[in-house]
């Protein structure tokens, strides 16, 4: 039976490169051995995404992407189509999981400056994969026709059209219509079920050739590649397969336990991930009394709100919720320090990294409240405190002091 299967592999390999890409990714791709708690992500977002495109293929085997029939085809889903509730609260939490585990992911980044050369392009990839999320999952968020599906889609595609000149066309465009109608729907159904999981795919698979082409940085921030054994393999590397699997492994099973635990307990949870207004069908006469996207969305929405408008043109905070989203991909140019991990950084940038993810908190927070004149001051403080980490960036990088690096990765 081995010769057998070992004939086989070699008349594989003769014809397409099986084992030399499982060498080259997984038994001899060297990862570094001091991985923590931070680096269990990347491998989760690659869970939650399988879950995510399994459990959708079957929701759409019942869902009808028609304003007439859509929120039924959900509510037939929940009721009546066998384990349909289970795939459905697998969907919805997935969706909220995924910003979970992509913004402790980019986080990570954050701390131990991974976004800085040799990995900007992996960085860049990463913002590209998470524009793209935004985008499925507001795009997902419209499909069962409930009250906030609409009004959320309303509101967000109408920020288009404040854009000077081209603004009515463009929203126009998305829309295909001039309020949001069955033709959109349509459209987002497509664009949900097919193009974007299209491409998140294929910029994933570039995210993770690119993260193989560098190598893993670590929470020491210092490159593995630099010390290498006789071998010619890095000194404190260890093989991915079966190491890192293994480890990983462990985190996924912990993951899971989370998750099926919210999609068996708690799908809503509270309201965040399933909102209450969407348990009512999408009705295009009567505005709900308060419209807020998703969690995941709201910090960016609060600094929408905390722009006045300019001549009674929404753009000015339009144009500081793009900056707040695009910005970070100018980080590997805007962080000039001589370290990359927090560990060797100094307290300037400690502060400042405190700082914004208060700021982010407080925003997301904020941007789920009604906009009264207080919650729009604090968010006005907390969008200043935000952009001023960004801003400032290349000053406080460079004077902060920071403690020198180790040679050899450690093993706190
Ligand atoms: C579906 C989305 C994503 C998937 C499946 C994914 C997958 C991965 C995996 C498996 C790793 C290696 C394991 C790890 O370091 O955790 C990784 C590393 C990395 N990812 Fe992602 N990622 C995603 C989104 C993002 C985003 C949104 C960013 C940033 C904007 C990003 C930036 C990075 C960086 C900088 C690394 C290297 C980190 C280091 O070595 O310290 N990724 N990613």
């Amino acid at each position: 039976m081995m010769n057998l299967l070992t004939k086989l592999l070699g008349w594989i390999d003769e014809r397409f490169p099986l084992t030399s890409t499982w060498k080259a990714h997984a038994s001899e791709y060297y990862a570094p051995k001091n991985f923590n708690f931070w680096y269990f992500f990347g491998g989760l977002a690659l869970l939650v995404l399988v879950i995510q495109i399994v459990s959708g293929i079957f929701l759409t085997m019942n869902y009808k992407p028609d304003a007439l029939f859509a929120f039924a085809s959900v509510e037939y889903i929940m009721r009546d189509v066998q384990l349909g509730w289970i795939l459905r609260n697998i969907h919805s939490t997935g969706a909220s999981m995924f910003f979970i585990v992509i913004y402790l992911h980019m986080f990570r980044g954050l701390m131990y400056g991974s976004y800085r050369k040799p990995r900007e392009l992996l960085w860049i990839i990463g913002m590209i994969i998470y524009l793209a999320l935004m985008g499925e999952a507001f795009m997902g968020y419209l499909l069962p026709w409930g009250q906030m599906s609409f009004w959320g889609a309303q509101v967000i595609v109408n920020l288009f059209s404040s854009v000077p000149f081209v603004g009515h066309d463009l929203a126009i465009l998305i829309r295909g219509d001039f309020v949001v109608s069955d033709i959109t729907l349509n459209r987002f159904f497509a664009l949900h079920v097919v193009a974007i999981p299209l491409i998140l795919v294929l910029i994933i698979v570039a995210h993770l050739v690119a993260l193989h082409e560098v190598g893993s940085n670590n929470p020491d921030g210092i490159e593995i590649k630099k010390n290498k054994g006789p071998d010619g393999h890095p000194l404190d590397g260890i093989p991915f397969f079966p190491y890192m699997v293994v480890k990983d492994a462990v985190a996924a099973v912990a993951f899971l336990i989370v998750f099926v635990s919210v999609v068996f307990f708690a799908p809503d949870m509270g309201g965040y991930f399933l909102e209450y207004n969407n348990f009512v069908p999408a009705n295009p006469m009567k505005t709900p009394e308060h419209i807020a996207p998703v969690w995941y969305f709201t910090p960016y929405y609060a600094i929408l709100r905390a722009v006045p408008p300019l001549f009674g043109s929404q753009f000015p905070g339009v144009v500081a919720m793009g900056v707040a989203t695009v910005i970070f991909f100018a980080l590997p140019w805007l962080d000039r320090g001589p370290v990359k991990s927090i560990r060797y950084r100094g307290p300037i940038y400690k502060g400042f990294l405190a700082a914004f993810v208060v700021s982010f908190i407080g925003l997301g927070y904020l941007g789920l409240m009604p906009a009264t004149e207080l919650y729009t001051w604090i968010s006005r403080v907390l969008a200043v405190v935000y952009f001023a980490f960004f801003f400032l960036m290349p000053w406080y990088t460079k004077i902060d002091k920071c403690k020198p690096e180790p040679d050899r990765v450690t093993s706190k």
